[in-house]
């Protein structure tokens, strides 16, 4: 396996290979042992400058980057658009070059629109990773799933992962699907018609609209937020209807004869997507997942830092 990355950026998983996701795993590994000693920090990123630039909400990517990069010692320095100089009309290249003069090595960004994190990596001579960008890709998620799956049975490769939701709107979901299937899983989607883009086959997954068949199936069920803020028309005729065939309360998960992982990448609505009775069972390994947040994000940074020369 290699010991150096095959990019300089994090723009998506497409962009990685497989070797690049074992090496980030075996990193995050030790990166767990680390954040789990009574002293949590190396000095692996001292003297390296991180921005975070959040161009969207976020709670688990921004804390969890933010606690990654303190982590490793970096310095880190975090970037609101709410609370900037973006709402006075100044453009995202102008707004990254200056933070870029201040001497920063690296840049976090999230973003509403696809592409965003490509083309800030086309003008910036920093490593730019994307923490997720419109619909398109969240790949330190899809990472940090995997790994959690690979934690809780042992492997990933063989594995079937149903991905149940609002897939058309997901950055997670594609990121998820390139990562599992990169890693030898097996997948399939599950949601309304309306809500799973056409052609996904070729992604090489399969479809489901029934969730009693596609949990009978998985051995891991990814369960999505419907991502109501990027939907421009009605996708399904309410909520309820939605929770009523694709929410997964503890009647679901008793009614079917096995015992599946239930995931999900957080926010959490609450009796929509998934009951609280199922989102905090033994099943659930939602928080483990938060927790591997940290450690993937400090093997990414890391990792990062090691192609361009930055780190100790
Ligand atoms: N999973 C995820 O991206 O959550 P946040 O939007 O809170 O960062």
């Amino acid at each position: 396996m290699a010991d150096k990355l095959s990019v300089q950026h994090l723009l998506g998983i497409k962009n990685l290979v497989p070797d690049d996701i074992k090496l980030i795993f075996e990193t995050a590994d030790t990166f767990k042992d680390v954040i789990n000693r009574p002293i949590k920090k190396v000095p692996s990123m001292r003297d390296v400058t991180v921005a975070n630039i959040f161009f969207e909400n976020s709670t688990r990517t921004r804390l969890s980057f933010e606690l990654a990069e303190k982590r490793l010692s970096a310095d880190v320095v975090n970037f609101s658009a709410s609370s900037s100089s973006v709402s006075k009309g100044e453009t995202l290249i102008d707004t990254v070059n200056n933070i870029l003069a201040m001497k920063v090595d690296m840049v976090v960004m999230r973003h509403p629109k696809p592409g965003a994190a490509l083309f800030l990596s086309k003008h910036i001579r920093a490593s730019v990773i994307n923490a997720g960008d419109g619909t398109h890709e969240h790949p330190t998620q899809a990472l940090l799933d995997a790994f959690s799956i690979r934690e809780k049975l042992g492997r990933v490769e063989g594995v079937n992962v149903v991905i149940v939701g609002d897939i058309l709107h997901s950055r997670v979901a594609l990121s998820n699907i390139l990562c599992l299937k990169m890693l030898g899983a097996h997948v399939k989607v599950c949601g309304p018609p309306t809500l799973i883009p056409r052609h996904i086959e070729s992604l090489g997954v399969t479809v489901e609209h029934n969730l009693k068949k596609a949990l009978e199936w998985c051995d891991v069920a990814n369960m999505l937020r419907i991502q109501s803020e990027r939907q421009e028309i009605r996708y399904f005729p309410s909520i309820r209807e939605y929770t009523m065939q694709y929410g997964l309360d503890r009647n679901v998960l008793d009614s079917i004869d096995k015992q599946i992982v239930i995931m999900h990448p957080g926010p959490i609505n609450r009796g929509v997507e998934v009951s609280s009775s199922v989102a905090d069972s033994p099943n659930s390994i939602i928080l483990d997942q938060v927790e591997n947040g940290v450690a993937i994000r400090m093997a990414v940074l890391y990792l990062l830092a090691q192609t361009r020369g930055f780190e100790q």
